[in-house]
């Protein structure tokens, strides 16, 4: 049925390919895979604002906060219906040990964070306040442990202090601590960029680690843990085979990590701020490099799990600009425009199409850092263009992903050319169908042609329109509410099967048909 759906949509597409006008078929009544709710989630490291100032300002900090939690931005977190957090880090989890974040907050020890800026931690964020958050936010815990420079005992230790319920040593000490009940920690990383600030090891002796710290997992936490291997940095596919050949059967899920760079290069990724188009594209076009990444990665797991036991994590991803002037270059704040709020529209289409391989994703990072959610200065908050994209495509989550025939007319420029519009349409539980539609295009505005078969719509509900005065704007504490949503009106019912949606330049839009 999918095979003669896709073989009749593409015939029809190709009538329409010398129409300029792009066309979406939509086979409503398809069973695609489950949209895991997690690809929608979110990473918090120890690095510059993130925690502290960002999430965390201390009980008796001046901001209005809960138990020392920055109100505002619990409230806005709420929100987004956050899948998953991630934490302690990024480069910092290697370098973690989490006794020294227990106990009373003023004997806590205070250490040096050597990846990040230098500053001093003083770790009065710890473990409590960390899963405690993640109860606040009805979200699930994702703790990166630390193998480059920790121990299997010390692990162990931690995911005893957090998971058991038993008469023994790490869990009366959790009790001593104040915390009588454990916590439910569902995913564990092994590591983080164990080729790089994790240790700088080679594919096959992480490979060993893996093996060795999974086992230990497996007999401490039984199955209450997904075991997360660390994966490639981006094209890195021998990574990926190594470890699919020599560890797979010790991990449930295995990593990979890609940052967009606008600019030329690390050495010079360019401002976050005031581009012109050239560098308005390139965004765009390397943000979509993902789609060639978790293909091939996907590609070379299949090879060793054909059944697809093994979830790919994209478990840190996003936009990574030149910092704001003025800032501390080691604390990576940036700003964040509507071309970012277009990556992650487009980025988490792609995750949503290879949702059958890709299970989990976390956008680096939360607050103050890299692609933000939310940026703060001290108790003003805005929330970024790239927060409004999240939670208008909240709505795919755990939603199942609708087999579509796209063809989408060009952005150019110069000599190269992008797909002009990207697409997901998703069902939920009560049946009714969730489209989100995104116009890349920096000047022009456009036509889609929605039509459905396995289904008639009564009606459009919930549109959501997400665009901005300029491809570089971007959402200020002077003015935090340039790049907002709007309700979307441009969704017309043609007939009981066919659409017609009117998409302007450099926008997101989201609706509902029932
Ligand atoms: O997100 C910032 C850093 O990027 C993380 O600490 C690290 O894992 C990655 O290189």
């Amino acid at each position: 049925m999918k095979r003669i759906f896709a073989t009749i949509g593409m015939l029809a597409l190709l009538s329409w390919a010398g129409h300029s006008q792009n066309r979406l078929l939509v086979d409503a009544s398809a069973e695609g895979p489950e949209i895991s709710k997690y690809l929608y989630g979110h990473f918090a490291e120890h690095l510059g604002r993130c925690i502290y100032d960002g999430i965390w300002v201390g009980p008796g900090s001046a901001v209005p906060n809960v138990n020392g939690y920055r109100k505002d931005v619990l409230e806005a977190l709420k929100a987004l219906n956050m899948p998953v957090l991630r934490w302690p880090g990024g480069c910092f989890a290697d370098t973690y040990h989490w006794k020294d974040g227990i106990g009373p907050r003023d004997r806590r020890p205070r250490i040096k964070n050597v990846f990040w800026g230098g500053t001093v931690e003083d770790n009065s964020f710890g473990t409590h306040e960390f899963l405690d958050l993640c109860e606040l936010l009805g979200c699930d815990a994702y703790i990166s442990a630390n193998v480059g420079s920790g121990t299997v005992e010390e692990m162990v230790d931690w995911i005893e202090y957090m998971i058991s319920d038993d008469d023994i040593e790490m869990a009366n000490l959790r009790r001593q601590n104040g915390r009588d009940k454990p916590w439910n920690v569902r995913f564990i990383g092994i590591g983080n960029e164990s080729w790089g600030c994790g240790g700088n090891m080679t594919p096959e002796y992480y490979a060993d680690k893996m093996k060795q710290y999974g086992s230990y997992v497996r007999e401490y936490a039984r199955d209450k843990m997904v075991r997360v291997g660390c994966g490639a940095n981006g094209e890195d596919y021998n990574w990926t085979r190594v470890l699919m050949d020599k560890a797979a059967r010790n991990m449930e899920a295995l990593s990979v990590h890609y940052y967009t760079i606008a600019g030329p290069g690390w050495n010079n990724k360019t401002a976050a701020t005031g581009f012109g188009e050239e560098l308005y594209f390139s965004g765009l076009k390397k943000g979509l490099r993902m789609e060639e990444l978790v293909t091939l990665h996907s590609q070379v797991m299949d090879q060793f799990d054909p059944r697809k036991r093994v979830g790919l994590y994209v478990d840190e991803w996003g936009i990574w600009t030149d910092v704001e002037p003025g800032t501390n270059p080691g604390f990576l704040f940036q700003q964040n425009s509507i071309r970012d709020a277009l990556i992650a529209a487009t980025t988490l289409d792609i995750f949503n199409r290879h949702a059958d391989r890709v299970k989990m994703a976390n956008i680096a990072q939360t607050v103050n850092v890299l692609q933000a959610m939310i940026l703060t200065r001290d108790d003003k908050m805005v929330l970024t263009p790239t927060y409004h994209v999240f939670n208008m495509y909240k709505v795919h989550a755990g939603g199942t992903l609708l087999p579509v025939s796209f063809l989408s007319e060009k952005y150019s420029l110069g000599n190269e050319s992008l797909p002009a519009v990207s697409q997901t349409v998703s069902r939920d539980a009560s049946g009714k169908l969730n489209v989100s539609l995104s116009n890349i295009h920096a000047s022009k505005a456009m036509k889609v042609l929605l039509e459905l078969s396995g289904k008639t719509v009564a009606r459009v509900t919930g549109g959501t329109l997400l665009t901005a005065p300029a491809f570089n704007s971007v959402n200020t504490f002077e003015n935090p509410s340039l790049v907002s949503p709007v309700p979307f009106r441009d969704a017309r019912i043609v007939s009981p099967a066919v659409l017609e949606v009117t998409l302007p330049p450099r926008s997101v839009v989201t609706f509902g048909l029932e």
